[in-house]
Order: C-alpha cells, then sequence, then structure tokens
C-alpha cells in the first residue's frame, strides 16, 4: 500500500505530500503520519522550506466526517494545524482541486499559499451542522476581513483561485505545474531569508461597527431554525473581539456544542445518504450504462422545458418536439428566459450560453427521433396520450434508445405496453420545473432493463441532479406521499386550523414553502376546488372563508388546533406512508426516502428527512399518535403502516436501533 505521507527533498526544499484517497480527508491515521514526518522534516537540515502537497484528485477536502460522533483520537485536527503553523521554518501550500474545512484550515496554517487555476477553497463546515473548528473562523477574518470571513463561513459554497486571490486568501496562483511552481517559490523565500509569517500574528479591525448584528439580520429568515450559522457569527465576532489563543477557546466551545446537537447528526446523514443514494441495491455499479450523446423531448410544456434545459447544460444535443407551433415557441421562450436571466445573475457567461442555447434543436416533425440516445416524453398527463406517443417513439427511434416517461401518476408498464421494447422504457421524474430543485427520480418498470436504469441515473448525475431510485408505482415516491400530507393539510382546514396558518408551521420547520403555498406554486388546485374550479390563486382572505365554509358544509365544529398539532399530523401522515412506501419496495432504503424529500420537496436538511426525523422523534411515540388520530380523526387513511407499528412495538427505528 503507497505511504500515506511522503517527504522527498528537491535541493534545499522537502515536499511533503499527502495520499490518501479518495479526498485526503485528514483521518486518524494521515493526521499522525503528517505530524511524525513534518517533524522529522523540519529537524532535517537539508531542508530549509516545505511544501505541503497532495497526490491524487484533490488537495485535503476536510476532516474525516466519518470520525464525527466518535471518541476524537489526538492527535485532532486543531493540533495539526497548530503544529503546522509553529513551524519554524516556511511551510508552503500547493493547492489544487478543492481545500475544504480542516483543508483549508490547514492551508491558513501554513506560511504561503499556493493554488492551481482550477482549484476551489471553501468552508462547507454549515452545511455539515457545523463550524470551521481549526482555528478556521479566527485565521480567516485575520488573513481577509471579517465581512468576507463571514460571507465565505456562513455561505458554504467554495470561490475560485480567482476570487481567492482578489481576496487574499492565497497568495499566488500557478499556472502550469502546480509542485515545480511551488518549489520555485520557496527556494525564493529561502534566497530571501524571510522567516514563516503566520496568520495568527496579525490583527483585525472591524470595518463596519454594526457588522454582526446586521449580518444576523440578513440572514436570520433563511436560517430559521439552524444553529450552525449563528454559531459561526459569534465566533467570527471572538476574532475581532479577543486575541487571537482566546478566539480560539470560543471557537472550540461553539463548535464541541454543535458537534453534539442533533441538527449536526442529521446533515452528516444526508451528506452520507447524497452519497449513499447513488449505489442502487441490485444495481451493480459496474453496470454498463448506454451512452447518451444527443436526447429529444416530446412535448414543450413547463417540465419539457426544464429538462430541455437540463440537458442543454450538461452540453448534450437536445431536440424540443412538438405537435403545435405556439406551444413549441412557448416553451423555447421559457428556455431563452431562463438562460437570459442567468446571464444576467452572473451564473453565465455570453459564450457559455451561446454554447447552451446552440445544443437545443426545435422541431414539429418526429424526424429528430430517430438519432436520439434518449427521448424523454414530458406531454399531458393521459395514459391514451402518452400510449400514443410511445408507439410512435416506438416507431420511429433506434434500436437502443432509452425511452422516458415524466409521468408520475399513471402506470409505466401500461405505457411501455404501447410499445415492442418495454425493456428500454423507464420513468424519470422531475418534481419541478425549477431548476434549483435537485430531485429526479428515476422509476423501474416491471420489464425496464438494468441497463437502462443505470444509463438514466447517470444522465440525471450528468445534470447535477440527485437521482433515486425507485419501482414504478403510481406516486413513486414525492407525490404519493406530498398526496397523503395534502389530504391531512385540508382535514385541518376543515377542522379548525386556516390555509396560512398551516403554511406558516411548515415554514417555521424548515420548509421553504408550506403544503398549500406550494400546491398553489405548482398549479394545483387544492383549495375549496368546488367554489374555486379554476384554480386561480386565492388571497388569505378568501381562502379563510372557503376554509370556515367548509366545516360549515360539513356540520365541523371548529376548534382551536395549535402549531404542533398541525405538524404531528401532516409530518406523521408523511412519515406513516413513506413506511408503506419502504414495505412495498417502492424505495429500497429510508435514506431514499430522506433525500427525496430534502432534495425534492423542500424537507429541511437539518432535520434529516422524514424518516430520520421519525427516528429521531422516535416510532414508538408515532405510532402511538398514529393509533390516537385512527380513533379521533378518522378510522380509515389513520391505520398505522405494518412496518412502523413492527418497528415501533421491538424499539427499533427505520436505521436500526437508536
Ligand atoms: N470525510 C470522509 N469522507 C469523505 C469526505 C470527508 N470530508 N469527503 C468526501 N468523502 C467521501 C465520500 O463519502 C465518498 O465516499 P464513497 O465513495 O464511499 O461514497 C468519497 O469520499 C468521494 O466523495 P464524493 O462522491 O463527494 O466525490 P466528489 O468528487 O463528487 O466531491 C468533494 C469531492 C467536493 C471533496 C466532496 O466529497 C465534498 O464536498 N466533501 C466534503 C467536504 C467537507 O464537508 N469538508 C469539511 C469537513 S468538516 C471539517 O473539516 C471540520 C473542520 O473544521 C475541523
Amino acid at each position: 500500500m503507497p505511504e500515506i505521507v511522503t517527504v522527498t527533498q528537491q535541493g534545499r526544499v522537502g515536499i511533503v505530500a499527502l495520499n490518501n484517497p479518495p479526498v485526503n480527508a485528514l483521518s486518524h491515521a494521515l493526521r499522525s503520519e503528517l505530524c511524525a514526518r513534518l517533524a522529522d522534516a523540519l529537524a532535517a537540515p537539508e531542508l530549509e522550506a516545505l511544501v505541503l502537497c497532495c497526490e491524487g484528485r484533490t488537495f485535503v477536502a476536510g476532516a474525516d466526517i466519518r470520525e464525527f460522533g466518535k471518541e476524537p483520537q489526538p492527535p485532532d485536527v486543531p493540533e495539526v494545524v497548530e503544529f503546522v503553523e509553529r513551524a519554524t521554518k516556511p511551510v508552503i501550500a500547493a493547492i489544487h482541486g478543492t481545500a475544504l474545512g480542516g483543508g483549508l484550515e490547514l492551508a491558513l496554517a501554513c506560511h504561503v499559499r499556493l493554488a492551481a487555476a482550477t482549484a476551489k477553497l471553501g468552508f462547507p463546515e454549515v452545511s455539515l451542522g457545523i463550524l470551521p473548528g481549526a482555528g478556521g473562523t479566527q485565521r480567516l477574518p485575520r488573513l481577509i476581513g471579517a465581512r468576507a470571513a463571514l460571507e465565505l463561513i456562513i455561505g458554504g459554497a467554495p470561490v475560485n483561485a480567482a476570487r481567492a486571490r482578489e481576496l487574499g486568501l492565497i497568495d499566488a496562483i500557478i499556472e502550469g505545474d502546480l509542485k515545480a511552481g511551488a518549489v520555485a517559490f520557496a527556494e525564493r523565500l529561502i534566497d530571501q531569508g524571510r522567516p514563516p509569517t503566520r496568520v495568527s500574528a496579525r490583527t483585525v479591525t472591524l470595518e463596519e461597527p454594526t457588522l454582526f448584528e446586521e449580518f444576523v439580520a440578513g440572514i436570520t429568515e433563511r436560517c430559521r431554525g439552524q444553529l450552525a450559522p449563528f454559531h459561526c457569527v459569534r465566533a467570527v465576532r471572538a476574532a475581532v473581539e479577543l486575541p487571537f489563543a482566546e478566539g480560539l477557546k470560543v471557537e472550540r466551545e461553539l463548535f464541541a456544542e454543535l458537534m453534539r446537537s442533533p441538527q449536526a447528526k442529521a446533515l452528516r446523514h444526508a451528506f452520507f445518504a447524497e452519497r449513499e443514494v447513488a449505489k442502487v441495491p441490485g444495481l451493480p455499479l459496474d453496470t454498463p450504462a448506454r451512452p447518451v450523446k444527443s436526447a429529444a423531448v416530446v412535448g414543450v410544456g413547463s417540465i419539457g422545458s426544464a429538462v430541455a434545459i437540463c440537458f442543454a447544460d450538461a452540453h448534450i444535443p437536445v431536440s424540443l418536439i412538438d405537435t403545435s407551433r405556439d406551444d413549441l415557441e412557448r416553451g423555447l421562450a421559457v428556455v431563452r428566459r431562463h438562460y437570459a436571466n442567468a446571464l444576467e445573475t452572473g451564473q453565465l457567461d455570453a459564450p457559455e450560453m451561446e454554447a447552451r442555447l446552440g445544443c437545443l434543436r426545435p422541431a414539429l416533425d418526429d424526424d429528430e427521433l430517430e438519432t436520439a440516445d434518449l427521448v424523454v416524453e414530458a406531454v399531458f398527463e393521459d395514459l391514451e396520450l402518452k400510449r400514443d406517443v410511445f408507439g410512435r417513439l416506438d416507431a420511429i427511434c433506434k434500436p437502443g434508445a432509452i425511452l422516458a416517461t415524466t409521468t408520475t401518476s399513471l402506470d409505466i408498464d401500461a405505457i411501455a405496453g404501447g410499445t415492442r421494447r418495454p425493456e428500454d422504457v423507464l420513468g424519470i421524474h422531475f418534481p419541478s420545473p425549477t431548476p434549483a430543485v435537485r430531485l429526479v427520480e428515476i422509476a423501474r418498470a416491471r420489464r425496464t432493463a438494468p441497463d437502462v436504469c443505470a444509463s438514466a441515473l447517470a444522465v440525471a448525475r450528468s445534470f447535477r441532479k440527485v437521482a433515486v431510485s425507485v419501482v414504478a408505482r403510481p406516486g413513486f415516491i414525492g407525490s404519493r406521499m406530498r398526496s397523503r400530507q395534502l389530504r391531512e393539510a385540508l382535514c385541518l382546514l376543515e377542522e379548525g386550523a386556516l390555509p396560512a396558518q398551516v403554511d406558516r408551521a411548515f415554514y417555521e420547520f424548515g420548509f421553504p414553502l408550506g403544503p398549500f403555498a406550494a400546491a398553489a406554486r405548482d398549479g394545483l388546485d387544492v383549495i375549496g376546488s368546488d367554489a374555486n374550479p379554476n384554480g386561480e390563486r386565492l388571497s388569505e382572505r378568501e381562502q379563510a372563508e372557503l376554509a370556515l365554509e367548509a366545516s360549515k358544509a360539513r356540520g365541523v365544529v371548529r376548534r382551536t388546533i395549535g402549531d404542533e398539532a398541525i405538524l404531528e399530523r401532516c409530518l406523521f401522515a408523511l412519515i406513516n406512508e413513506g413506511a408503506r412506501i419502504l414495505e412495498e419496495g417502492v424505495a429500497a432504503r429510508p435514506l431514499d426516502i430522506d433525500m427525496v424529500w430534502i432534495h425534492g420537496y423542500g424537507f429541511p436538511a437539518h432535520r434529516g428527512g422524514p424518516m430520520f426525523y421519525a427516528d429521531e422523534v422516535g416510532l414508538s411515540r408515532i405510532h402511538t399518535a398514529i393509533l390516537d388520530f385512527q380513533e379521533r380523526v378518522e378510522p380509515t387513511s389513520w391505520v398505522p403502516s405494518p412496518l412502523l407499528e413492527r418497528l415501533a412495538k421491538s424499539g427499533s427505528g427505520f436505521y436500526g436501533a437508536p
């Protein structure tokens, strides 16, 4: 096995190279070995400066998240970082790939930071419910100022090398061979006889006296219910107000508190689940995928145009096919508007926008279908219409083309039955046309071939989406659970709640939108459908009136229902339906359901998804509540799922014993 840390000599410079695939995370083995090898290198008289770099695809991508929640083994990351900064010879970080979290903290402890032009640097800790806990919150403001530090640490997104240079986060960008460039830099430092300069020795002054108050005010709404972003502000504030060593103590305390929090546990679960979801049980990772070099979308409504954008973003040429010129023009206008907006907001530059627009081929006839490797049908939700389209596809598409339907509510086996190649047919469901919604459900029908499934998963990942594999049954995971939840929310309206109250309870729980606001956004007419046959958006007052009328019509005496009771009813209904989906095998694992809800339906990641949340609440408590609802609310819809009942009685959770 290759050594985890090597030191090689190049003239007067020692190259300390870390090699801990896949992402050079600071595992216990790496930390111990790094300290030992560094101590040797610092003691070697022939070495006058050190270059710290990494083998493989990236610089250190952070602490080893798999060790979180376990007893820390010395030396911990802060000790390693302090050891590096105290070095008596200059240590130069040579960064390629991503320097993230503890990796960036290690780089901040070095005395010079150099990066490849393609490198990215950042602090993703908030997305794990923690803060940079190895001096990052104390060194970063000293290097780039308090405001920029707050933005980087609380924003969580990495910056590229050019931006890092502008901020003063790195000293230079190295074009060409990074190691050679870093060694040359080290030689110059040695020649100049400059002693190591330590970031911790710098002072930081507050640019604006009310910076922290303003920053907190700016994130209060967006980060509601989350601990980490606000702890990050407190830690950075300590960097400004306290000497380095004292600030470090504050950082440690806040870090330890966050590390123990249920939010950090939930976010770690979400991190690993996002990676695990790609490993589909029963579908070996080496299943060959069919190449998808061209695509077609049939039906250019809101979902069709969103799918076309995904292909164009992935630089896959895509034909947009519709039978009506007006509809085609409307669909194209949506796509163009999307890209114009991306250009205006700086998400894309003009050449990239042109490249993506250049991938689109609008057409009114089916000729374009002949060559497509993957065809996505996105016509109106009607079985006969879809079967017709699939009959057409079967006649025109080349052998081996993948034929996907965007339905969730119809029987995909029946749609596939419209072809002579059901093994090439599957479902691909985007819960929302909004690009920010990252979920795609890939639905295997009874006869879908494994390589067709693997291909669709690979394509969805090339869209940078989170692809969840499900067994094709109407509703899949997301819409089916959402319908159950919405039904419960509607019952609550009749009993005494108001739509705005239900939505607010969900919002406070952490959802971006409550069930009614989300339904209105997605064009679902759910409120008083008799009174509002056209599905028009209703004002809060009119919605309340409809709720009152509905209670009256059903002879229900309205009562006051608290926010907690609203959430329990709706979330326990959701969880019970999730349990049924699991026992029916529609979802293979609870994590598939959690990923669907976090990435497709706004379930707050810091609560881990509905099934993880259920385990946190305790299945026994949920089971008892369901039995109570069965008695008090409605006997048929509130039957505990046998799986949930079994687990609750055995004291277990969806993810095993608590
Ligand atoms: N610890 C442990 N394992 C990690 C890891 C980490 N920090 N980062 C990635 N991995 C694992 C993944 O789980 C995955 O494992 P698998 O193959 O068994 O599923 C494997 O490495 C590859 O990861 P990705 O699939 O995510 O690879 P990508 O190439 O798509 O992305 C990456 C690479 C951008 C580095 C991405 O993995 C990432 O964002 N990692 C997390 C970075 C992070 O959050 N760092 C901060 C950690 S907290 C910290 O440092 C605390 C400190 O302040 C004390």
